[in-house]
């Protein structure tokens, strides 16, 4: 196969990127979207904040665009996220304890409802752990609403929309260390208890203190065995040229190598599409030329 979406489809997965709604005007930007991917994660345009700016108001014009677009080109959407500590509406930030809870419930039934039937796999919640030694859950005002928030999101999601696979989403949780861990424990936990989770997501923001992790193929492996999917979902790897290649053909390899990793989502399509502030961390250069770690992982697939 000649593109990244095609090949993946021929190992039974998807490859795919996230996509700013804006940018779909760019038509360097939009020609390497429908040649090569075949999954979007809307970048900002499904967060809390762009969905419920004002409390009961929902605005879903933005990530419309992106859904329509992922239709229209045969592609898979991941919906990104539902319950997050970060890029809530000031509203959100200024509530607590059960008016929170009952608003974090609300806006996760309204969103999947209205989405219902459309998304293959759901960040039910991100980025809920600590960094660090602890294995806590990260402070927060969802967390203080109670241990159970999220146990609670994931059923609300799947009472509203039974069809889409529900995940969990985090960073640092890519190789074993306390932090994935503790996120091991809570899938185990779910699993036992029928809490409904289908899926763990592995961000796999890589740079040179924080490289891809020796032990990346075994961590994907370990969740995989708990009875879940799992998905690379915001891959980008700082660096440039062989070094950078070499790294992106081994986090696609590891995927490749466990059954059930399903799909590897890179985050963004340029270089200057990238969420960091510098660096180079994506398969496509600044003129939308494809980069050595693009043929790597192309390869690889
Ligand atoms: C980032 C977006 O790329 C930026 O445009 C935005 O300003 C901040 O959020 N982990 C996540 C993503 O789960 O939602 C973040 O996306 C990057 C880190």
């Amino acid at each position: 196969a000649t593109t990244l979406g095609a090949a993946a489809a021929e190992k039974g997965r998807y490859f795919g990127t996230a996509v700013a709604a804006y940018k779909l005007s760019d038509s360097v930007y939009s020609g390497i979207l429908n040649r090569e991917f075949n999954s979007v994660t809307p970048e900002n345009e499904m967060k809390w904040d762009a969905t419920e700016p004002t409390q009961g108001t929902f605005t879903f014009t933005s990530a419309d665009t992106i859904v329509n677009r992922a239709v229209s080109i045969g592609a898979k959407v991941r919906g990104h996220a539902l319950a997050w500590h970060s890029q809530q509406p000031s509203w959100a930030q200024n509530l607590s304890g059960t008016a929170l809870r009952n608003a974090m419930v609300n806006h996760v039934t309204q969103v999947t409802t209205h989405y219902r039937g459309k998304i293959d796999s759901w960040d039910v919640v991100n980025e809920a752990f600590a960094d660090g030694s602890t294995g806590a859950r990260r402070t927060s005002n969802l967390q203080s609403t109670g241990n159970d928030w999220i146990e609670v999101a994931f059923r609300t999601a799947r009472a509203a929309d039974p069809a889409a696979k529900l995940c969990y989403n985090d960073y640092n949780t890519d190789g074993q260390n306390a932090k994935s861990n503790a996120v091991y424990a809570m899938v185990s936990d779910f699993k036992a208890r029928g809490v409904p989770i289908d899926c763990v997501g592995f961000q796999s923001h890589f740079n040179a203190a924080s490289p891809l992790p020796s032990d990346y193929q075994a961590n994907l492996q370990r969740f995989a065995d708990l009875g879940v999917d799992v998905q690379i979902t915001e891959l980008d790897i700082e660096g440039s040229g062989t070094a950078q290649a070499n790294s992106f053909a081994a986090a696609t390899n590891a995927c490749l190598a466990v059954t059930r990793c399903n799909g590897i989502t890179v985050w963004g399509i340029r270089d200057t599409d990238s969420w960091r502030a510098s660096g180079t961390p994506l398969l496509f250069d600044g003129n939308g030329n494809p980069k050595a770690a693009y043929t790597a992982v192309l390869n690889a697939l």
